[in-house]
């Protein structure tokens, strides 16, 4: 989701940028140099994965293992964060929760310059809940990366208890609650999708099997690069001493962008529209479900008799609501994004109210639908508030919905088989159906 807003840190940076640290003061200039000469983020293919697809059927390689190497060092700490006060003494005076570690990657993007704020204010996990926050950049964006941190220091929020920086993933999961992976790579020029699956895919391999070595063993990833249903299942292949369960693709943004078109068609606030379910990809071919979903208690369809209006263009607005932002701004959505994530983390630490549900984009392993097994879906979910989730069972189908959860479904099949090499599945076989997108790409 936003890959273009997302992934600042992965691409060339401006004069600004190239500034060397010593420019900001001498503390700065030591974080620099140690961070330098730590292990880099590999953004190189994987051993042996050659790349020898299109959207045509060809193959691709299965990668050979990688080693691992030293994987308990911490990230660096940042500025004030590295004070050595006596914090444990401190937490005790208040009646505060134990520090929860949140990662968060593409760190100096912009998703995560709105996001990281609302996560260190409390106004995420609460007034009660002190954070440390692990920043997972690129080696060009540490500059930036840097000024994030410096923001962060400037803000003095009482609940923002370590701030730590770095690029390499072993160093910066370690310990992570919370993974909240925003950075990946955008689609360039002649880009094919295929193509883009392999690289970013290749991010989320490191991440996966970084966050296997080193995280905590219930940590909660929310994946929001795109392609992030493809890129959430890649991650939690290579993450098998994490349950699949704990692995989200963020498609709550689309959830929040069907709620306000069904209140503005029906002339409520957005408050009134529940039981709103996006199924599938996180692509054009997602659904908005206007069959199951209620204004202020009473179906959809009740309320908004124009059929044709919900099947066509209700639908379509939402599936490119981002490509169409996008054009609007000349970049992808950052901030409804970052609201987006914090909804998403909300949802999962706080109980679903009564009758109600929201969407992620998780594992299917077993489901009531008959939705194929072994991707990563967009279904119905409900959470009594400490951090997993249930599917929501009584949800209504009929040939329409049905349809168009086939369609996406086939889609993300297909894109199963172009990273293949990827999963550990074996040989890629990449043949995309031509006429779906991101939402951003159109
Ligand atoms: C969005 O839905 O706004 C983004 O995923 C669009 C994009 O591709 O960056």
């Amino acid at each position: 989701m936003a890959a273009a807003a997302a992934v600042a840190e992965l691409i060339p940076y401006t004069s600004a940028h190239t500034k060397t640290a010593h420019h900001f003061s001498s503390e700065f200039s030591y974080a620099s140099t140690r961070i330098s000469g730590h292990r880099r983020l590999r953004l190189r293919p994987i051993q042996n994965s050659r790349i020898r697809c299109s959207v045509t059927s060809n193959e691709v390689e299965a990668p050979a293992a990688v080693k691992l190497g030293e994987l308990k060092k911490k990230a660096d700490c940042y500025g004030v964060f590295c004070l050595t006060y006596d914090l444990k003494a401190e937490e005790e005076t208040k009646s505060w929760k134990k520090m929860v570690n949140i990662a968060v990657s593409g760190a100096a993007g912009m998703i995560s310059n709105h996001l990281l704020f609302k996560l260190a204010s409390g106004e995420v996990l609460g007034p009660d809940q002190p954070i440390a926050l692990k920043l997972l950049g690129s080696e060009r964006s540490l500059q930036a990366l840097e000024g994030v941190a410096m923001e962060l220091e400037d803000s003095l929020f009482p609940l923002l208890r370590e701030v730590s920086i770095g690029i390499d993933p072993y160093e910066v999961f370690q310990d992570a609650d919370w993974a909240l992976l925003i950075g990946a790579k955008p689609r360039g020029p002649g880009m094919e999708r295929a193509e883009l699956l392999d690289i970013n895919g290749q991010i989320f391999v490191e991440q996966g099997k970084a966050l296997n070595a080193v995280a905590s063993r219930n940590v909660k990833v929310i994946v929001v690069g795109n392609p992030c249903n493809t890129n959430a299942l890649i991650c939690l292949k290579n993450a098998p001493d994490i349950p699949a369960k704990n692995f989200h693709a963020l498609t709550r943004l689309d959830e929040n962008r069907a709620k306000c078109q069904l209140a503005l068609k029906a002339g409520v606030f957005y408050d009134q529209v529940s039981n709103m379910t996006i199924w599938g990809n996180h692509s054009t071919t997602q659904v908005p479900d206007f069959l199951n979903a209620r204004i202020n208690g009473v179906p959809v369809k009740e309320v908004i008799k124009d059929t044709k209006w919900l099947q066509e263009e209700f639908t379509q607005v939402v599936q490119t609501r981002g490509g169409v932002l996008i054009k609007k701004w000349g970049r992808s959505s950052a901030a409804s994004t970052a609201v987006s994530i914090v909804d998403a983390m909300r949802s999962l630490v706080t109980p679903t109210p009564e009758g109600d549900w929201f969407s992620s984009g998780v594992y299917t392993a077993g489901n009531p639908y008959g939705i194929a097994d072994d991707i990563v879906f967009s279904m119905p979910c409900r959470s009594n508030g400490d951090g997993d989730y249930e599917l929501v069972k009584d949800v209504e189908f009929d040939d329409y919905l049905w349809n168009r959860i086939k369609k996406t479904e086939a889609e993300l099949l297909a894109e199963k088989k172009c990273v293949a090499h990827l999963t550990g599945e074996g040989i890629a076989v990449c043949d995309l159906p031509g006429d779906t997108m991101l939402p951003g790409e159109m």
